[in-house]
């Protein structure tokens, strides 16, 4: 087997899959507040489909598989599509990114069907901003879906902040202090210009260093941890924390040179890069009947085309000012998989 590797040197062994473009959050960072016209139910890739891809994704090496949408817990009898993909070999490390309103009813069940962690959107712990940022969600919902992934033993669990100025940046301070007693990990994630939202402004775009920079000054020095596996966010440790505090800086910092995933997005076209429209569609040959032979060539020209890295920061500075429109990526963010 020849591993995927791209033109750069990068191993893909990592593929993340959106099962669903829709949702049942309109989170402010993610969503327009007229939500998105979902596809239709036949556009969406089967689980059969899911799963014959993942198979030949992990001949190729691909090791690591997240599940994301949209809301994945909004599909039908996830926990299926969960045990099939446990069973691929070569398949080591099977996680979801959720909101967790719906974990709370799921936990046990995904766990028992092979599902190792969730990551957990959490955006505030006042329960008004979180139905305000999340345009009608309820905090008491994910409070107890976090729990009940505790229990089922979905480890380590991590909770993702996504900073805003003026929205919740008064909570960075909270959330780092968060891991003094818990072992979770906390992690801040830059507002990233996406798609169709409708509340991109660079004024409210906060950037790692000025995270790093509160938490330095409202509680302590942050030492740099390394953890087995951790992508591309970068980690670190308050003295004598439990937990650690995560930074994923799409934009500030390039994390393109450790880029190791692809993207499957919900109606089955591959996309080797969050930031680049290039897609690979693989839903026609697999509806007409394509071999093994040529889901491995679709998925080997998805890496030949990986992008080395984004421009978005020169982009950005190109923006007229505040509040002016972007046209980063066309697709919504809930339709590629964040
Ligand atoms: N900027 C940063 N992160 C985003 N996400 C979605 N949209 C954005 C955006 N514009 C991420 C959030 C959320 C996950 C589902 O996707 O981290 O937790
Ligand atoms: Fe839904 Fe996640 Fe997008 Fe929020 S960020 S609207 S929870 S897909």
């Amino acid at each position: 087997m020849i591993p995927l590797e791209d033109n750069f040197f990068r191993v893909i062994d990592y593929l993340r899959l959106s099962v669903t473009d829709r949702c049942n959050l309109r989170c402010v960072y993610c969503m327009p507040a007229s939500g998105l016209q979902p596809f239709d139910h036949s556009d969406i890739l089967s689980y059969e489909e899911i799963i014959r891809i993942v198979r030949v994704a992990a001949r190729l090496g691909v090791r690591k598989v997240r599940i994301t949408g949209g809301e994945p817990l909004t599909r039908k009898n996830l926990s299926f599509l969960v045990s099939s993909l446990k069973k691929i070999e070569g398949i080591e490390d099977l996680s979801m990114t959720t909101n967790g309103i719906l974990l709370d009813k799921y936990a046990q069940e995904l766990s028992a069907a092979g599902l190792d962690r969730v990551n957990i959107s959490l955006d505030s712990f006042n329960p008004d901003r979180y139905r305000q940022i999340t345009r009608g969600g309820d905090l008491s919902d994910v409070l107890r879906g976090i729990e009940a992934a505790e229990k089922a033993g979905l480890r380590p669990l991590k909770i993702n902040m996504v900073p805003l100025r003026g929205v919740n940046d008064d909570e960075i301070e909270q959330f780092a202090r968060m891991t003094l007693g818990s072992e979770y990990h906390f992690r801040f994630i830059e507002f990233m210009p996406s798609g169709v939202i409708d509340t991109w402004e660079p004024g409210k775009y906060i950037t790692t260093e000025e995270m790093k920079e509160i938490i330095g000054k409202k509680i302590g020095p942050l030492t740099p941890v390394k953890l087995r596996k951790n992508g591309p966010s970068k980690y670190f440790r308050l003295q004598g924390a439990k937990g650690v505090i995560g930074f994923i800086s799409a934009l500030s910092h390039h994390f393109c040179g450790e880029c190791n995933r692809l993207r499957l997005t919900s109606e089955g076209k591959l996309r080797p890069c969050l930031f680049s429209e290039t897609e690979i569609d693989l839903r026609s040959p697999l509806r007409t009947g394509a071999d093994d032979a040529e889901i491995e060539r679709l998925l080997r020209l998805s890496i030949a085309v990986k992008p080395e890295g984004h421009n978005i920061n020169a982009a950005m500075s190109e923006l007229p000012g505040p509040g002016r429109q972007h046209n980063f990526s066309k697709r919504p963010m809930p339709r590629i998989g964040g």
